[in-house]
């Protein structure tokens, strides 16, 4: 099965790289592949804490709450990992969710 390969770049400057299989979402990737935990609520593009902005590279989006991601965001590389399927390698980037998101919970897979 094939898999692509996401960049995170964080806001120190660094980066980490992980993989994720095709027909995967990005969150799922991210949740098994980064050694930094990831914000992570609902998993169903409903909570929004898991925006994230998406720099280069293809990808599917599936329905997703417009309250944290509008179209005009979305035209901007926004989207909820939790209903992204990547279609090749990319760049991403953490998103800052919306005011009216609740606070987050961090996870990393492990918990
Ligand atoms: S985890 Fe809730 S929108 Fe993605």
């Amino acid at each position: 099965m094939p898999h692509y390969t996401i960049t995170l770049h964080h806001p120190d400057q660094a980066s980490e790289r992980f993989p994720v299989q095709a027909g995967q979402t990005l969150l799922a990737g991210a949740e098994a592949g980064l050694t930094r935990p990831v914000p992570v609520g609902c998993r169903g593009g409903g909570c929004g804490l898991c925006r994230v902005r998406i720099l280069q590279g293809p990808y599917q989006r599936q329905c997703m709450s417009r309250r944290h991601v509008g179209p005009g965001q979305a035209q901007l590389g926004y989207a909820l990992a939790c209903k992204v399927l990547p279609e090749g390698d990319l760049d991403i980037e953490l998103a800052t969710p919306c005011p009216e998101t609740p606070a987050a919970r961090l996870c990393n897979g492990h918990g």
